[in-house]
């Protein structure tokens, strides 16, 4: 017996504060710390097995054999893996999404932070929750948010040993829905990877900067004191921040579409009628839309009918990342 074998599972995150920009990209060490609530209702279960008889290593995402940039990055974190562990055995690596790919779902974050833990595991390494988080930010710096349970807070750091990510609330301290209403499920132009590099270009990067401690503290207090306005308020504008940055970088990254506008112009409206809704944007077109639980049937019936809105998913707070038995064939 020469292959050594583990699964995990892990879930993506929506950022309430974001993550815009690296002090060090080598090391994913962000310019600034980040909140997100992991999303229970998207998955990555990704299995690992290091085998002496491999020559290189593999990776199959939804049964369909990869090679390119997606292998490589793979492959580059599967060193790192190794270098950890004083090994040099190569792995397979087989990966599913619960969610469907071309939704327009970014899947780095549960990718990296399930093939973290189930790489960790399969080689041998027994790295506390601390560590497992570290090693996800080399993967995809979002990643290292979606290891800890339930809402999230990722520490900068002033070094490698310092940025990682640690649970604030558990998934149940608040009923919560982020309802993601895809209006356009195309893979964008430009990904996070390239997008963070062009951060510091923005005269206005210094200033989002400066305001995130801020934000940071107000999004920790809303959490904790469950206090719907204040979360709403922090994370549409720390939302805006991240997109003014963006436009204003040389060249400049405009994600939203006239579908994006919309759906935020409605999210408004209906808040200002008293219902508790806010909406933040990644990297691309689609809104997610964060709301008390109670809203969900309203809201949700109301999103489905604005224009360019193709689906809407609904998740509630989830677990971080977790070993399972069952592998993926
Ligand atoms: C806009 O973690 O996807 O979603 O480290 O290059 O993989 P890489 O970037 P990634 O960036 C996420 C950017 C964001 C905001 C956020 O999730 O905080």
């Amino acid at each position: 017996m020469n292959a050594r074998q583990a699964t995990a599972t892990a879930h993506p995150n929506i950022a309430f504060i974001k993550y815009w920009g690296n002090r060090d990209s080598r090391l994913r060490l962000p310019l600034t710390g980040s909140f997100s609530m992991n999303l229970a209702a998207l998955e990555t279960c990704t299995s690992v097995c290091f085998d002496e008889d491999l020559v290189a290593d593999c990776f199959d995402l939804n049964g369909v054999e990869q090679g390119g940039e997606s292998l490589t990055r793979v492959s580059r974190f599967l060193d790192q893996v190794r270098a950890l562990a004083g090994q040099s055995v190569y792995a397979r690596v087989s990966s599913a999404n619960t969610f469907p790919s071309g939704a327009g779902i970014a899947s780095s974050a549960s990718a990296f932070a399930a093939l973290a833990l189930a790489s960790a595991k399969a080689i041998g390494l027994a790295l506390p929750e601390k560590d497992l988080s570290r090693l996800a930010r080399l993967g995809s710096g979002s990643a290292c948010r979606s290891v800890p349970t339930g809402f999230v807070e990722w520490l900068p750091g002033e070094e490698d040993a310092g940025s990682y990510a640690v649970t604030i609330a558990p998934p149940e301290h608040w009923d919560l829905v982020d309802m993601i209403v895809v209006v356009d499920p195309r893979e964008k132009p430009v990904g996070s990877t390239a997008g963070h590099s062009l951060a510091q270009t923005s005269p206005l990067n210094s200033l989002r900067v400066a305001g995130v401690p801020a934000r940071l503290e107000s999004c920790r207090q809303a959490v904790l004191a469950r206090d719907f306005s204040l979360l709403a308020e922090v994370v549409e504008l720390d939302s805006n921040w991240m997109h003014a940055v963006m436009r204003t970088s040389n060249p400049p990254l405009v994600y939203w579409s006239v579908d994006t506008e919309v759906v935020l112009w409605h999210v408004q409206a209906w808040r200002a009628q008293g219902h508790a809704l806010c909406a933040s944007v990644d990297a691309g077109p689609n809104v997610h839309v964060i709301a008390l639980a109670e809203e969900q049937a309203w809201a949700e019936e109301r999103l489905r009918t604005l224009p360019g809105v193709q689906r809407v998913m609904v998740s509630q707070p989830g677990e971080g990342a977790r070993l399972v038995e069952q592998e993926v064939k």
